[in-house]
């Protein structure tokens, strides 16, 4: 059976042993999953203790917050693409380290460049920091639209964050409220049969960067 490069790619990690966390009590590489064809992708941070042993992003309690969540704005898991910035299962679910986010960085780079989302929304300060390039709070860019060069990127508070502070959940509901703003101000009406596009995934229509947004960051 041919591959798609994606799964290519997710074949060519299954061993992966770039980083000491192979040594470090991981069960599996947690490549990603969902519609490879999706316009929209959501990136955590690595994989929990349930994530490890499913060998899926989100399936544990934070991930059925994420489902809640991404049910109140129009999305089921179908229709988008999920994974990590690291792959692998840190000990103790601590926190990635400098060396771990730079091996794996890449290999989310090409999930990305292989998906070509045109929304990327990243859950939390490791994602959103990987991906703009900058260290910045994420309470301070959360649920505002990025334009960078290949992609909009929709910062958002982590589900985790709500599970351990539930005073931060009416705020994550909130900026949920406000990706499905985004989404229904940019998405395309559907268009009929016959198109390449898989049927379930939205059709996002994204209008052109606003520069001004670069100030936020200082
Ligand atoms: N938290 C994450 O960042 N990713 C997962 O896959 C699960 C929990």
């Amino acid at each position: 059976m041919t591959l798609t490069p994606l799964q290519e790619l997710a074949q060519s990690l299954v061993n992966c042993e770039r980083c000491k966390l192979a040594t470090l009590g991981r069960s599996q590489v947690v490549f990603g999953v969902g519609n490879p064809q999706a316009s929209i992708m959501f990136v955590g941070e690595a994989p929990g203790f349930n994530e490890d042993q499913k060998g899926e992003p989100f399936v544990g309690a934070a991930g059925k917050l994420l489902n809640d969540l991404l049910a109140s704005a129009g999305l089921s898991r179908d229709q988008i693409y999920i994974a990590n910035v690291i792959k692998c299962r840190p000990p103790n679910n601590r926190d990635p380290e400098q060396d771990e986010v730079e091996t794996c960085k890449p290999f989310l780079l090409q999930q990305i460049k292989l998906i070509q989302p045109k929304l990327v929304c990243t859950l939390g300060n490791w994602a959103t920091q990987t991906l703009l390039e900058r260290k910045v709070g994420i309470t301070k860019v959360k649920a505002q639209a990025f334009h960078l060069k290949d992609f909009v990127l929709f910062p958002l508070l982590h589900p985790a964050a709500a599970l351990h502070q539930g005073n931060l959940l009416p705020t994550l509901k909130e900026d949920f409220k406000k990706l499905k703003e985004f989404l229904d101000k940019n998405t395309k009406p559907a268009e009929p049969a016959n198109t390449t596009q898989t049927p379930t995934a939205p059709v996002l229509n994204i209008e052109s960067p606003q520069p001004a947004q670069m100030d936020l960051f200082g």
